[in-house]
């Protein structure tokens, strides 16, 4: 398992700058942007870049299109369960994330969700012949590793905000399990009805305590109720207001000294800033807050939501999780 480094571990890490491809108007990038504005152009680019992907997930080993299948048909059934027609969608999270047209609203990003996130983790790792299973389990454990230094007391609950399909929320469940030796309470909450109805599918046994249809900056959970709140791979995924409006709600939601973790991707990671022009110009196509994600000074925002102790620790070569305590 990899060993999480701890990069600053200082109060108050400072910010990294951005990666210069993040403004770049590199000349290929600027040539690749200039094709995605073409419509039909964008739509074949994208068709061969998602043909690419599942092919090559597939040679190893992930059964991308037979698991969409599966998925979508168990979880259809249960979007009534996992909608909540009160809840206020904010208009930047209709947004075209991924190339999926309707963003993570849709059935085929959430039925995707399981394989994409099996893939990211591959990449972490491109020189081992990593099993998938194993790749998700070294990029969580060296996550969890990250985190538990900053937890001094026993964690009875914990929130996992933005948890998708439930990959990160049901490993963070076992890792907590292990770590307190008891049945310990966690809960996800996702903008995106389908992705928590794929989340039920994959948690047969209920282990979660709750899948909540809720936005991370508006919970409407009860103050002070967690231990602990994990962000795993969401901020890059949010405009800088929303980031801030969800660590004022995280800092809502957590008990005196109980802990919230951002996971997502490293400013300071050789490999994030050294992506080739090519593959910068079409992540930030399906990413719509990169430059927003890399623009804002995540500790600092930490700070200014009232939380302290601020730890920076690289978990793996993409990505680095800022640990703070409330
Ligand atoms: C990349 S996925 C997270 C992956 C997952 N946490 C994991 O570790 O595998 C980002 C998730 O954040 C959710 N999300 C984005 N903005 C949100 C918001 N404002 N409120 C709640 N969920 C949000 C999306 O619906 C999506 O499921």
């Amino acid at each position: 398992m990899a060993q999480a480094q701890t990069i600053a571990p200082a109060q108050s890490p400072a910010a990294a700058p951005p990666p210069n491809w993040v403004a770049s108007r590199h000349p290929l990038g600027w040539l690749i942007d200039r094709l995605l504005a073409v419509e039909p152009l964008r739509q074949l680019m994208f068709l061969q870049a998602r043909r690419l992907i599942i092919r090559t997930a597939e040679r190893r080993g992930i059964a991308w299109r037979a698991r969409r299948q599966e998925l979508q048909q168990q979880a259809e059934p249960l979007l009534a369960l996992s909608t909540d027609p009160a809840v206020a969608t904010p208009p930047y999270y209709r947004a075209r994330f991924h190339a999926y047209d309707a963003g993570n609203l849709c059935w085929a990003a959430a039925c995707e969700a399981e394989q994409a996130t099996a893939s990211m983790a591959l990449r972490v790792w491109p020189s081992e012949t990593l099993e998938p299973e194993q790749a998700q389990e070294r990029l969580r454990q060296a996550i969890f590793a990250a985190i538990a230094p900053s937890l001094t007391g026993p964690v009875h609950r914990a929130l996992d905000i933005g948890c998708s399909v439930g990959v990160g929320t049901l490993a963070l469940k076992a890792w907590l399990d292990r770590r307190e030796g008891t049945d310990v309470t966690v809960e996800g909450l996702d903008l995106s009805p389908q992705m928590l109805a794929v989340a039920r599918v994959r948690d047969p046994e209920g282990r979660i305590r709750a899948w909540h249809h809720a936005a991370a900056e508006a919970t409407g959970l009860p103050a002070a109720d967690f231990d602990l709140i994990t962000l795993q791979f969401v901020c890059h995924e949010l405009p800088a207001s929303a980031t801030r409006a969800v660590l004022a709600e995280a800092d809502r939601l957590l008990r005196p000294g109980g802990v919230v973790a951002l996971v997502d991707q490293d400013p300071d990671s050789d490999v994030i800033r050294r992506l080739p022009a090519p593959i910068a110009t079409l992540l930030k196509s399906t990413e719509p807050y990169l430059e927003d994600y890399f623009g804002l000074d995540l500790p600092a925002a930490l700070e200014q939501a009232g939380f302290s102790d601020v730890r920076r620790v690289a978990c793996d070569p993409r990505h680095r999780v800022l640990v703070a305590t409330r």
